[in-house]
């Protein structure tokens, strides 16, 4: 029997990684030796960051990335655990590193620098997305990385959606954030796409409004595209091309940006998939975005959606 559509979860599929974070308030000069104002051990990793926002905000929600068997993943799983979401589709590959980062917090510029290591593990395949039961997700995102895997995975998408009644099709949403010419080919695989200002300005356009203009062509007809710029807010354009814009909500004082993006994307997932329209979703991201960098971690996310 088909589930019913509100107990059906929103599924993100990319990466996950431990993010050691280091808070400074000062950025350390090159071969100091210094101390921090605080330290911590935090999952992370885009899609991953996705999912602990959208628990937090109230959607049930999976996660779909890979991870190898040891320590660092069994302190990433017990956090998924502790955010209820589910990793049932997590590929656990039998070699490898799961992924690390060391972040750099600096309080006063605001500042979040990342140094990643990811390229020890393999990365989930069309095969791994082809073991998902497609049935019990209403809506699924892509953080684009093996984008050539990953068009697959949507093509998936794609032909189920074509034997299943209108309201049971599975939207499909991708972030594309880095500017890798690979990633572009993302563009017209989903209904929502978040293309972020490294992109959009790599591909030449230099404010929201010329990226807007500019990546149209490269979706699909009737597609919704979605645009962060920082401090600057976030820019949409919907199916039919009308331009919207909502300004940012900066905190009090900047203190953590780190997952900033991740955040508004699952802020807006999250109200598009309960149906708001693209104004009031595109406004909510900007809203819990804005509060998460005045608070460090995700922690606060519920209580920042209600102000
Ligand atoms: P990323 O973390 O991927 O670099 P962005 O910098 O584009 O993401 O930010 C995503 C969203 O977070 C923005 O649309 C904005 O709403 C919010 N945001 C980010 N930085 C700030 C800031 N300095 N002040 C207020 N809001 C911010
Ligand atoms: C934040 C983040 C961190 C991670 C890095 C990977 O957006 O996902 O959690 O270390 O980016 O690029």
């Amino acid at each position: 029997m088909a589930r019913r559509e509100e107990q059906k979860k929103i599924l993100c599929v990319g990466l996950v990684c431990l993010d050691i974070i280091s808070v400074v308030e000062e950025f350390p000069r090159e071969d100091s030796d210094s101390r921090c104002l605080s330290q911590r051990w935090q999952r992370g990793g885009n899609a991953s960051n996705s999912c602990t926002v959208l628990s937090l905000l109230g959607s049930p929600c999976a996660f779909m990335g890979s991870l190898c068997a040891g320590p660092v993943a069994s302190f990433i799983a017990d956090d998924f655990s502790r955010r209820s979401i589910d990793i049932s589709a997590v590929a656990w590959q039998p070699t490898g590193l799961t992924p690390s980062a060391c972040c750099v917090v600096c309080t006063s510029s605001a500042s979040r620098t990342v140094l990643l290591a990811d390229t020890n593990i393999a990365e989930v395949t069309s095969e791994d997305f082809d073991a998902v039961d497609l049935s019990a997700f209403k809506w699924i995102h892509w953080e684009g990385r093996n984008a050539d895997e990953q068009v697959k995975m949507m093509a998936r998408v794609e032909r189920h959606n074509q034997t299943v009644a209108p309201e049971q099709r599975i939207v499909v949403s991708v972030e594309i954030e880095k500017p890798r010419e690979e990633l572009y080919r993302l563009f017209p695989c989903a209904d929502v796409v978040f293309a972020s200002k490294d992109v959009a300005r790599h591909l030449g356009f230099g404010t929201p409004a010329d990226a807007l203009r500019g990546l149209r062509p490269r979706l699909r007809p009737g597609a919704v595209l979605i645009c962060a710029w920082a401090e600057q807010g976030a820019d949409a354009a919907d199916g039919d091309g009308t331009p919207l814009h909502s300004d940012a909500f900066p905190p009090e004082r900047l203190l953590d940006t780190l997952g900033a993006g991740d955040t508004f994307n699952a802020a807006v997932i999250h109200r598009l998939a309960g149906g708001a329209p693209l104004r009031e979703a595109l406004t909510f991201g900007c809203k819990v975005a804005g509060a998460k960098c005045g608070f460090h971690g995700y922690d606060d996310i519920a209580r920042a959606a209600l102000d």
